[in-house]
């Protein structure tokens, strides 16, 4: 499109896109250079200041110093002249300035800004060189900022995404890279922490929940890599966008139930799992999209079961009826099959419930997880996200402790281990997550996960 528009000017106006160039070139040569482009600088003065007769510079607004921002572009004409002091300064004189740079700012009148209305008010802020009248209210990242007496009163929130912390990953040490996700820009860390995640911390009964001993084989015995996704590609299910459902606490479980039914049936059963169900339905100490714990989830599980993610999908009736998302529309009984009614999407006639057995929780052991994992499929781990996890990019995670050590608990999926752990620095889990499906947040990135004691 550019390239067309260029070529097509070339054909008209030759001479002034010549002059454009010439124009805009100055701005990147050393100074050195200049003086060869300098020659015959009366002439073109002249043709200047035909070019630039408008009143650029009195619909712009004039800059103080050197600003290249401080221009006006002559669409027309594919020429850019400038409103800042440094237009009429330097060794080739005078070259690009706006025509009429003299009349509006090379006088006593202060220098103003560009973008300010003219002529100036007395009153009302600037952001990013934009003029905003008294009273405006803007959206500074997570916080919001009023024009109150010409100076910017902002909310002094912490957001989930801090340009000053990518900065810092990325130019750190870290071992990961740091990216910023327009998914996240304007939420607060608190919304972050509560939207994004939905774990709750595992509860007592949970963490005296006896740990079923594995066989311990030998580290030797298991090879370097290992994920479920190669071992088992048809039964393995893919995350689910939980957007800004904090309800990791049932993505996890339908998802980790999913798989593990699929592997036991021999790939009989290979049906999603309705998340929706457990976030509607299961609602006994559980708060849906703002937390819940995945022993509930595992309780609900075996004995109520939930439909298939066909039968009761996501947000189901979401778009229809907002208050949905809150309300069970199956209902079962104890030791039932199906359900007692239609599914909630009427397309699908199979209401048939899955269940699972007890829960239990699996040694602690590395090499327990590895044979666990190898022989039934993927695992649920509880584990804790820090503020800067929000920005990981790719690499090895690591909490950067100059983050701050503000966390809260999370659950996922483990796939596998990756061939790192052969490098004997403890078990490094694969893990899938999916934050984002619209914009660029690696959706089947591996996470990989070391366990606390280790990460310092
Ligand atoms: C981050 O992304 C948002 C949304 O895409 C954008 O508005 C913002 O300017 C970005 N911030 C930085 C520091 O790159
Ligand atoms: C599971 O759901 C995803 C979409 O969320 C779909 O692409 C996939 O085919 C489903 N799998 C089964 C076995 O229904
Ligand atoms: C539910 O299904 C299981 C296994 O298919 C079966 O053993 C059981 O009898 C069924 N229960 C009912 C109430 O139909």
């Amino acid at each position: 499109m550019w390239l067309k528009s260029q070529i097509l000017l070339l054909y008209c106006i030759a001479s002034e896109v010549w002059m454009a160039k010439q124009l805009n070139s100055r701005r990147n040569l050393p100074w050195g250079l200049y003086s060869v482009e300098d020659r015959g600088s009366a002439g073109w003065d002249r043709l200047k200041r035909s070019l630039y007769q408008g009143k650029s510079c009195r619909i712009r607004g004039c800059c103080t110093g050197r600003n290249d921002d401080c221009s006006f572009n002559i669409a027309s004409r594919a020429a850019i002249c400038y409103c800042d002091q440094f237009c009429a300064t330097g060794p080739p004189g005078p070259v690009d300035c706006c025509a009429d740079y003299w009349d509006v700012c090379d006088n006593t009148v202060e220098p103003t800004r560009s973008d300010e209305p003219w002529p100036p008010p007395t009153s009302g802020c600037y952001k990013d060189g934009r003029y905003y009248g008294e009273g405006t209210i803007i959206k500074d990242n997570c916080n919001s900022c009023k024009c109150f007496q010409s100076n910017w009163k902002c909310s002094n929130e912490v957001c989930l995404v801090r340009p000053d912390l990518i900065q810092n990953i990325n130019s750190g040490d870290y071992g990961w890279k740091a990216d910023n996700y327009s998914q996240f820009w304007g939420m607060t860390l608190e919304e972050g922490f509560k939207k994004r995640l939905g774990t709750l911390p595992p509860s007592h009964s949970l963490l005296n929940m006896k740990e079923i001993p594995g066989s311990s084989p030998p580290e030797g015995k298991f090879p370097e890599f290992f994920a479920a996704t190669y071992a088992w590609p048809e039964w393995i299910h893919d995350p689910l966008d939980q957007r800004n459902c904090g309800a990791s606490w049932a993505f996890s479980t339908a998802s980790v139930a999913a798989d593990r039914i699929a592997i036991h049936s021999d790939g009989e059963i290979t049906d999603n799992l309705s998340v929706q169900n457990l976030i509607s339905c299961d609602t006994k100490n559980q708060h849906g999209c703002n937390g819940g714990s995945i022993d509930g989830a595992w309780r609900y599980l075996k004995t109520h079961g939930v439909v298939s993610y066909a039968c009761y999908p996501s947000f189901w009736k979401h778009h229809l009826d907002p208050p949905g998302e809150n309300h069970c529309y199956v209902s079962s009984e104890y030791g039932q099959n199906y359900t007692n009614g239609p599914c909630p999407n009427d397309l699908e006639k199979s209401n048939r419930l899955y269940r699972c057995g007890s829960h239990y929780r699996v040694s602690s052991k590395e090499t327990d997880i590895m044979e666990e994992i190898m022989d039934k499929g993927p695992v649920q781990a509880i584990m804790k996200v820090y503020e800067d996890f929000f920005l990981y990019k790719e690499g090895i995670y690591r909490h950067s402790y100059k983050a701050g050590s503000k966390w809260k608990t999370h659950s996922v999926k483990l796939l596998g281990y990756p061939a790192l752990w052969s490098m004997n620095c403890g078990v490094h889990y694969l893990t899938k997550m999916d934050r984002n499906r619209n914009s660029g947040f690696p959706m089947k990135t591996f996470f990989i996960l070391i366990p606390e004691n280790e990460s310092q």
